[in-house]
């Protein structure tokens, strides 16, 4: 079958990539999806169950610091767009080990992009799938963090009404495309400078690229050792809840849906060369999201509702641990009209009843060497 794109994502495996693969696959029969995937530790065949015999999904096991192999993928497929979500992504982990997210998330993506480069400019950054066909202009497309852009100041700690989106507001700054880059942990940091690499190639060499930058996503399939997942299963097992430091840092909850959906609006409808800010408008300090999970993940479980509460354990702080975070997403509600679809009440119900009943799932991923981290890491 001809196919009218080729599209490669990288990190197709993980949390987010999972859910951009799904929505591709589905909604456009006609391109072919090659999901490229180291499988490290986060990387999870299982999370494509669903679509992993579709005839127009491939999976490609390939490491992104590896040139070789991603100019071999990117013309073994005559790839039109790169979708670009490989990372190492854990915070506390980059603190631990930042030499690995150097390597992943620097390297990697120069890898990428240098790969691209030799395979696009001398066909004019233009792919021709079908003759007689008009060709397929290409795109790199990254997906990068709002966290690059450092900390905001919590002016507001008891939190005020938010002139823009009327929700809960805990600071008059909002990070916008124009904010200056501040990244402070190594992960934000290794982050920052794959940007400035992105980037980099269209400045000096005219390849079509975008950026976006997206706060916290939370929803099925995540990794748990981020917060709402891990979370959700120490409840569940009656463990500890280590909230960081005080608890009052101020995170901006996106679901992965709507981060999956605002990157498909991007992919075919922004404007190369431009940055885009994805955020829920939705801040939340981390000790009353986890006081709110609580509720949630108790009253499904059938317990009564708080009874977790003397699960919350407080312990010392994330070293350079954020303040607060808070993207201003307008100028993608301006240009190409996405909102996020669902409210956060909403999404973190629909969330703790995935986890719940995927039970097999998180198993799964927490056998193996994630207690060894777990306790490392917790010493709880
Ligand atoms: P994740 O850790 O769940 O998944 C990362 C995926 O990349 C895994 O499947 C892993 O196997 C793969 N990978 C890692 N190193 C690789 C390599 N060298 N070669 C090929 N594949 C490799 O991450 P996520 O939370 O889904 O984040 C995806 C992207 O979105 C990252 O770039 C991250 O910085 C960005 N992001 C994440 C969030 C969030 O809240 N999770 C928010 C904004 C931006
Ligand atoms: O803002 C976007 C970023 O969001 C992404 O770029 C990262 O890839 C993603 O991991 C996420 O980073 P955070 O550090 O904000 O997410 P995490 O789930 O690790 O932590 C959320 C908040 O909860 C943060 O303030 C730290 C706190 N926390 C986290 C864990 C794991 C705790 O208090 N206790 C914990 O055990």
């Amino acid at each position: 079958m001809g196919f009218s794109r080729n599209i490669i994502i990288t990190g197709g495996a993980g949390f987010i990539g999972s859910h951009v693969v799904r929505l591709f696959v589905n909604r456009y029969p006609g391109y072919r999806i090659v999901n490229v995937d180291k499988l490290t530790y986060a990387g999870n065949l299982a999370n494509l169950k669903d679509i992993e015999g579709k005839p127009n999904y491939v999976f490609e096991k390939a490491d992104i610091c590896d040139f070789d192999a991603m100019l071999a993928i990117i013309r073994k497929y005559n790839a039109d767009g790169i979708i670009h979500l490989a990372a190492e992504s854990h915070v506390d982990r980059s603190i631990r080990d930042p030499f690995s997210f150097a390597g992943t998330n620097v390297m990697g993506t120069l890898s990428l992009l240098q790969a691209a480069m030799t395979a696009w400019e001398p066909l004019g950054w233009k792919i021709s799938h079908t003759p007689g066909a008009a060709p397929v202009p290409c795109l790199f497309y990254h997906i990068s963090t709002d966290e690059v852009y450092g900390a905001l100041e919590l002016t507001c700690p008891e939190g005020k009404k938010s002139g823009i989106s009327g929700g809960m507001a805990y600071g008059d700054r909002l990070f916008t495309e124009e904010t200056a880059y501040r990244p402070h942990s190594p992960y934000s940091a290794s982050k920052a400078a794959s940007d400035h690499f992105v980037r980099a190639f269209h400045d000096t060499y005219g390849m079509p690229v975008i950026v976006t930058n997206c706060s916290n996503n939370y929803g099925p399939y995540q990794f748990p050792e981020k917060l709402i997942p891990l979370f959700i299963n120490n409840i569940r097992y009656g463990r500890p809840l280590p909230v960081y430091g005080n608890g009052e840092n101020v995170r901006d909850w996106l679901y992965v849906e709507d981060h999956a959906r605002a990157i498909d609006m991007i992919f075919h409808r922004g404007r190369p060369a431009e940055t885009y800010n994805i955020g829920g408008f939705n801040e939340w300090k981390n000790i009353d999201l986890v006081r709110l999970l609580i509720r949630v993940v108790d009253r499904k479980l059938g317990r009564s509702e708080g009874c977790s509460d003397s699960l919350i354990t407080f312990v010392p702080d994330r070293k350079g641990h954020d303040v607060r975070y808070a993207i201003d997403s307008r100028k993608l509600r301006r240009e190409l009209g996405w909102t996020p679809s669902l409210q956060f009440e909403e999404g973190l119900e629909k969330t703790v009843d995935w986890y719940l009943s995927n039970q097999e799932w998180m198993d799964n991923v927490t056998s193996g060497d994630y207690m060894k981290y777990y306790e490392e890491m917790y010493n709880l």
